[in-house]
Parts: C-alpha cells; sequence; structure tokens
C-alpha cells in the first residue's frame, strides 16, 4: 500500500456517488475501480471519477491494486460483501445498516470473527464536529456527570413511498443513527428501552407497509443515566438534528446548521434565519469527510475503526428492543433482544 488508499466502491446510489467525491477529493484516498448491478449507473460514476468500471464485484475483491472497499449497495447486500471483503483481506467501510435481521447480522459477525481486517460501519455523525465537540466537552469534564441525553432527529420530507417499503422500518433504518449516537454519548450501554411509535404523517401509507412515521424512544443505562430520541420523517422548517447533554454542572448543545449566519430583524420578526442545510448529504458533508480520513487512517496505521462492527450490531440490538417494547407495550431490558 502506497501513501494513498486505493478503494474499490459497491453500490452507485444516491450515497454511493457522494462517497466517490469524496473519495477522489480526500488526499488519502483515490477511488480505483466502482461496481454497480446497474450497469449505467457504474458507468456514470467510472466516467465522472477516473475509476474502473466492473462487471462483477468479485472484480474488485480480487483486484490487487485495490486496497480497500466502501459499501454503499442496498442494505440486504452488505453482510455478504463485508464477508467477501474480508476473506479477500480489504478493509472495509460499510454504509449503515449491516442488515435488517439481527440473526445474519450475527452470522456475519460469526463468520468474520477470527480475522482482523478493519471493518468500520458508516454512522458519520459521530464525525459531526458538532456532535464530536460535545462528547469531548463531556468527557473533559465541562459539564460534570452525565444525567440527560436529548437526540433530536427529523427529517426534512417523507422518503419516496418505495424506499419506506422496503427500508426496514423507522427503527433500523432511521433512528439506528441515533441508537449508535446515544451509545457514542452514553458512554454506558442502555439497558433498558421503552418506546412509542404513531403514524401522523401519511397515516395511509404507514397502515399499508406496517410501519410508522413519528417516534420517542426512551433509554436507560445501568447507573440510571437517561436518553430520549425523538424522530419525525417531517419536520416542515427542515432537517432538525440536535444533541443535548445534561450533566450535573451545566448543559452542552450541538445545534443545527444554516448555509451561512445571515440574521434578518424587521418589524414583523427578528433573528430570521436562512433554512437549515438541506438534508444528510449537506448537513453532515464535514462528516462524511472526516470518515473517510478516519477509515484511511486506520487501514495506513494497522488499528481498528472508531465505529466498528459490533457498534453496527448493537444499534440494531436497540432498534430490536424498541420493536419489542412497541408491540408489547412495556419496558424492554435489551438483554431480551440479545
Ligand atoms: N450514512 C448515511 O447517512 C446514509 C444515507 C443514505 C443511505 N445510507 C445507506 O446506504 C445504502 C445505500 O443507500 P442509497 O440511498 O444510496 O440507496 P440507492 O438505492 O440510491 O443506491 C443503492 C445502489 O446499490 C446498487 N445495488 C443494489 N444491489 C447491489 C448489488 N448486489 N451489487 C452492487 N450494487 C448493488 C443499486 O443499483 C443502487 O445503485 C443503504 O444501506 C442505506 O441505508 C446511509
Amino acid at each position: 500500500m502506497g501513501d494513498v488508499l486505493r478503494i474499490g466502491l459497491l453500490g452507485c446510489g444516491r450515497i454511493g456517488i457522494m462517497h466517490a467525491a469524496n473519495i477522489n477529493m480526500h488526499p488519502k484516498t483515490k477511488l480505483a475501480a466502482v461496481y454497480d448491478i446497474d450497469d449505467s449507473a457504474s458507468k456514470n460514476a467510472a466516467d465522472t471519477h477516473g475509476a474502473i468500471a466492473c462487471g462483477h464485484a468479485d472484480e474488485i475483491f480480487a483486484n490487487p491494486e485495490i486496497d480497500a472497499v466502501l459499501i454503499a449497495t442496498a442494505t440486504e447486500t452488505h453482510a455478504d460483501y463485508i464477508e467477501s471483503a474480508v476473506a479477500a483481506c480489504k478493509p472495509v467501510l460499510c454504509e449503515k445498516p449491516i442488515d435488517l435481521d439481527l440473526a445474519r447480522v450475527n452470522l456475519c459477525r460469526d463468520r468474520i470473527a477470527d480475522s482482523t481486517v478493519p471493518v468500520q460501519i458508516g454512522f458519520n455523525r459521530r464525525f459531526d464536529p458538532g456532535h464530536r465537540a460535545c462528547r469531548n466537552a463531556l468527557l473533559a469534564g465541562e459539564v460534570g456527570e452525565l444525567r440527560q441525553l436529548i437526540i433530536i432527529s427529523r427529517d426534512p420530507a417523507m422518503p419516496p413511498s418505495e424506499y419506506c417499503a422496503v427500508s426496514g422500518g423507522i427503527f433500523r433504518d432511521m433512528t439506528i443513527h441515533d441508537f449508535d449516537m446515544a451509545r457514542f454519548i452514553l458512554g454506558e450501554e442502555p439497558v433498558e428501552v421503552v418506546a412509542l411509535a404513531n403514524r401522523l404523517i401519511d397515516p395511509e401509507l404507514m397502515n399499508r407497509i406496517g410501519d410508522y412515521d413519528t417516534a420517542m424512544i426512551t433509554m436507560r443505562t445501568a447507573t440510571g443515566r437517561q436518553c430520549i430520541i425523538n424522530n419525525s420523517r417531517v419536520a416542515v422548517y427542515g432537517y432538525d438534528q440536535r444533541v443535548e447533554i445534561l450533566g450535573s454542572d451545566g448543559m452542552l448543545q450541538s445545534e443545527n446548521q444554516t448555509p451561512h449566519a445571515l440574521r434578518r430583524h424587521s418589524a414583523s420578526q427578528t433573528a430570521a434565519q436562512e433554512p437549515y442545510q438541506n438534508f444528510f448529504v449537506e448537513r453532515y458533508r464535514e462528516a462524511y469527510w472526516a470518515e473517510i480520513g478516519a477509515f484511511a487512517d486506520c487501514v495506513m496505521n494497522g488499528t481498528q475503526p472508531e465505529v466498528g462492527f459490533e457498534d453496527g450490531r448493537r444499534a440494531l440490538v436497540l432498534a430490536e428492543a424498541a420493536y419489542l417494547s412497541l408491540s408489547e407495550k412495556r419496558v424492554v431490558a435489551v438483554d431480551e433482544v440479545d
């Protein structure tokens, strides 16, 4: 391996093409090859980013000129591709979630258990400068002992109905990021989960596909630290991404971002700002960038990723606990599902 990590990209859809651009812009990484089952998606990405378009995923795994793999394909392919990459000794950065089925995730874990090939999971929000600064301030003791954590995560608009139908449900698809953020900040594993979810935005669609569009989840760690996650598939004022920590000596808040800092004051309003950054690609631009850098660093330095396979698995365990709580209308011990 040289001083630039040559990455093979699997999946050239919405998030894949964003990663492709970041990989080529980042000084530590280069896009070597791409593969998508949709030939035109592969070809477009390859042409745009100066990479080889492969006709099969195995061409990426077998290529000695490729140092590592980024998996940005449809969720149901992640576990298979992680196993193939690890078998080929290629470090992996895999998008969340690992799979929608905890049994499949556990099988994948067992199959790669003997390997030390790094597997990083795409929980990009850990790399958001604001959220990370919040955690660092907490770790530095700035607000004393953590007592409560509030995570607000609301999308600007409903995803397409076709996406909702195969997403795996709000907890596995959307809240999974927040379960990981909770674990990242709490510093202790949640041991109890209680979830409420409702169909307030698009009841017809949600009923038809058995999903929910509005949710609140409360969790508690063994020492009594509390966390509330607040999700909505729609917030009319935009993509709402906030983290708040209450400690014994103060409070920390990681706030929303606007594209610039203009504030308008008039007879009818004060401190009116631009709308929030549109959606995840814009809001978490720096986080995705730092995520690629962290992956390159861990592969080049021979260390394990900061956010690894077990983090991906544990976030899914919390999603399963939330579903059990919802269906049985009770507080669920995380042990019950894992
Ligand atoms: N971390 C984040 O913020 C974030 C954001 C969006 C999506 N995601 C995750 O990224 C993954 C992709 O999401 P997306 O929104 O880009 O979806 P998408 O549908 O836009 O793209 C997926 C691509 O994978 C391709 N594909 C499907 N099966 C394949 C296979 N077997 N081999 C090769 N290519 C295959 C499809 O043709 C498509 O081009 C999902 O798992 C999703 O949960 C993560």
